[in-house]
């Protein structure tokens, strides 16, 4: 039976590479298009957001009689769930945990490309009070609404969670702010943790949030507050991309924040990436990681003294407190990437009180976006990250 599974999947695969690729398609599209079944489900927030979440019930096989347990995805900033499918089966995570036999379900942070909605305000009329949030209010409000709807949903009390980059930031938030939620996670697998950032290995990066106070005046006084030109720039990716003369441009305009090495980068999968990425995302949560990068401290948004005193009760916004977070936590992180130092994992690992287990991906080329997109990266992380999660 898994061998029968093997070989469909194997065939699907040369099938998408014969046929074209998923240049131009939906989450959703890919995954039907690959013969995976495929469930979209919407998800209120305490504060009104409507969240578009994504299942993959089962892998294409279905050959479990016992229900599935639970993997919960969650993408990065100006990302989506696209990032967990768009390599294809047997390469992206989505896939992967499918077919070892896991109900995955998929996120879309409030504010992106697919989960543009709210009950009282509109993404397009009322900016302002639509895009007032950052990270924090992901993992505060996104996060408990979507585990406490699919437990709900299965009669289950806890999940596998898996996050990248914003999406273990937003875990370190839910995780230390509602301490609730710890007994509901089997295991988190955090991929690039991203929780304290204060020494970026890309010097640009730190200059540029040396600046962040200033640039979120200017913005503020533009009244801008979505991420802007993010869909041009996801045109201007999806089809420039796909000529190979454009090939080492793209590939520089993509990777090169996110580690200089992009020896793990296939250009011909671009265009795929560009597809829904960059999605869009409110300007407060650039801001917000602005701020820690600067600082140096994982703390909540800062507003300024005044408002800060108002807000929190003290003149600076206080640290997130990791050592509330009691669920096991598994960490995975890499010498290339140009937002992540080590020691500022290590850091994030010394205050987290139940670590699982951390690894060093073993290649120095590997960077920020290759925990998503490597050519090697089932061989590289995905192999280990699969083997934790079935121990827990
Ligand atoms: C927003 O959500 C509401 C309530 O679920 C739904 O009726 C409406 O069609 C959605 N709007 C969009 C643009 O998706």
């Amino acid at each position: 039976m898994i061998k029968f599974a093997h070989v469909i999947v194997f065939s699907t695969f040369l099938l998408t590479w014969v046929l074209g690729s998923d240049v131009g398609l939906t989450p959703v599209q890919m995954i039907e298009g690959h013969g995976y079944p495929s469930e979209t489900h919407y998800i209120k927030t305490e504060d009104g957001y409507i969240l578009t979440y994504y299942r993959i019930p089962h892998g294409i096989v279905d050959d479990s009689t016992s229900p599935r347990p639970t993997v919960l995805l969650q993408h990065g900033f100006i990302s989506s769930a696209a990032d967990y499918v768009n390599m294809g089966p047997g390469r992206s995570l989505g896939y992967i945990l499918a077919d070892a036999g896991y109900d995955v379900w998929l996120g879309n942070a409030r504010g992106n490309t697919f989960s543009r909605n709210h009950t009282i305000w509109s993404p397009d009329f009322n900016k302002n009070l639509f895009f007032d949030f950052s990270w924090h209010e992901i993992g505060y409000y996104d996060y408990p609404a979507a585990i406490d709807y699919i437990l709900n949903l299965k009669g289950d009390d806890s999940l596998y969670y898996v996050g990248h980059s914003q999406g273990t930031t937003s875990f370190l938030v839910l995780a230390s702010t509602r301490p609730e939620y710890n007994k509901k996670i089997k295991l988190a697998t955090l991929l690039a943790p991203a929780g304290h950032m204060g020494n970026p290995p890309n010097a640009a990066v730190k200059e540029y949030c040396m600046l962040i106070d200033e640039y979120a005046a200017t913005w503020a006084a533009s009244l801008i507050f979505e991420i802007p030109n993010t869909e041009a720039a996801r045109i201007w990716g999806s089809t420039t991309c796909v000529l190979p003369v454009n090939y080492a441009d793209c590939a520089a305009v993509y990777y090169t924040t996110m580690g200089i090495d992009i020896t793990e980068v296939e250009p011909e999968m671009l265009p795929v990436i560009a597809t829904n990425a960059p999605a869009d995302a409110a300007i407060k949560e650039l801001v917000h990681y602005g701020q820690i990068i600067k600082t140096g401290n994982f703390a909540k948004f800062d507003y300024g003294m005044m408002t800060n005193l108002m807000v929190y009760g003290s003149m600076t916004p206080p640290l997130y407190d990791l050592s509330k977070i009691t669920a096991p936590v598994a960490f995975y992180y890499a010498t290339n990437d140009g937002l992540l130092s080590i020691e500022d994992v290590k850091q994030t690992i010394s205050e987290v009180s139940n670590v699982a287990g951390e690894y060093l991906v073993p290649l120095d080329a590997f960077n920020h976006y290759d925990f998503l997109f490597a050519k090697d990266v089932v061989e590289l992380l995905y192999n280990e990250v699969v083997a934790t999660i079935k121990k827990f």
